[in-house]
């Protein structure tokens, strides 16, 4: 038994937060974020939105278009680091709920903005074992909730936003998912980080509300995950005898339009095979790569067999890549 990727679907919140807004915020301008990062504009979901509400959306979408029956999905999995509740229930939990689906297996999973990928890999195992069938799987994340907008170096890149998708069982090897690559470094975990809500902060009580968001060593992680993807990038494609000119959509995540250029550039893509929405949606997290996706596939441009290639870096450290056909219905 292999794992298709069937559908995609993706939720975009309405209120947009422009660069010239931000500026009014912090000591920025639309002139360095444009430059330094490719991001004109992030989303921002409503005060009332959760994290789930908007993956349901996603979801809705992705089932629609999957050829299943929503009661036919038996696994959700929820990559996010802003879940509705940090301990419990799992946002997936939540998700399953309000989609009527009490009876599927469901949790959350943790690898910040590499979360899709590694749902991907979770999604795989489990149908190659013979486990499950149809799993949902969801990027998802409320970036804004855990985002603090006094601080210049990360408030000007994260947004709101869910990605989700349908992998499925399949006796066809043509539309199997190729290879994954998924790895850690948890040396550089203070490299990106929320300090609080945890057992490894002893201090909880003086903490102040900062401390439950993010904090990051923006230059250095720039450098690593340079590094670190434009390596592992060149490994999967060799590791499956696959040239980067095979590739039809390169779908990285959006964190910063120089770190996907600098890729891109390692792998000699041509402009057509990068797909980008980082000017728009800024960084959604581990719902980047699905939420761009979506886009590709709403503009008609991604079709039954085109091959991908997704590679992500974030928070952990975490990375990884992954080599597959799109195997829409
Ligand atoms: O998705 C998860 C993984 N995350 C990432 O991959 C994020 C990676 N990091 C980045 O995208 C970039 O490092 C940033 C966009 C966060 C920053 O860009 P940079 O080119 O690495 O700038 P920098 O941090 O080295 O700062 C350069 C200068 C500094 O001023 P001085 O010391 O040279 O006077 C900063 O204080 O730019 C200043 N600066 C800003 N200026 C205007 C930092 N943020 C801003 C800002 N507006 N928003």
């Amino acid at each position: 038994m292999y794992a298709a990727f069937r559908s995609i679907g993706a939720y975009v919140p309405t209120k947009v937060l422009t660069n010239e807004e931000l500026s009014k915020m912090v000591d920025t301008t639309d002139e360095w974020i444009t430059k330094r990062t490719g991001i004109k504009e992030r989303r921002i979901a409503a005060v009332n939105e959760t994290t789930s509400d908007m993956a349901v959306k996603a979801a809705e979408k992705a089932i629609e278009r999957s050829g299943i029956k929503k009661e036919d999905i038996d696994m959700i999995v929820v990559a996010t680091i802003s879940p509705d509740y940090f301990n419990m229930p799992s946002t997936a939990t939540v998700v399953a709920h309000k989609m009527g689906l009490d009876k599927v297996t469901a949790f959350d999973i943790s690898a910040a903005c590499t979360g899709f990928i590694y749902v991907l890999s979770i999604a795989k195992a489990f149908i190659e074992s013979g486990m499950k069938k149809n799993v949902l799987i969801i990027g998802a994340e409320k970036m804004s909730a855990i985002t603090d907008y006094t601080d210049r170096g990360t408030c000007i890149l994260f947004g709101d936003g869910a990605g989700a998708a349908v992998i499925c069982a399949t006796e066809d090897k043509s539309e199997a998912i190729t290879d994954l690559h998924t790895a850690a470094d948890g040396s550089l975990g203070d490299f990106l980080m929320t300090p609080d809500g945890g057992t490894g902060n002893p201090h909880q009580a003086e903490l102040k509300a900062e401390a439950s968001f993010i904090q990051m060593k923006g230059n250095e992680t720039f450098k690593i995950a340079v590094r670190t993807l434009t390596n592992d990038v060149v490994e999967i494609l060799a590791d499956n005898n696959t040239k980067a000119s095979d590739i039809k959509h390169f779908i990285p995540h959006q964190a910063n339009y120089r770190i996907i250029k600098a890729v891109g550039d390692a792998l000699k893509l041509e402009k057509e095979q990068v797909v980008l929405t980082v000017h728009k949606y800024g960084n959604t997290s581990g719902a980047s790569i699905p939420m761009a996706m979506n886009d590709l596939y709403e503009e008609g441009k991604l079709e039954k067999g085109d091959l991908m290639l997704l590679d992500a870096f974030g928070g952990g450290l975490t990375w990884g890549s992954a080599l597959l056909p799109f195997a829409g219905k």
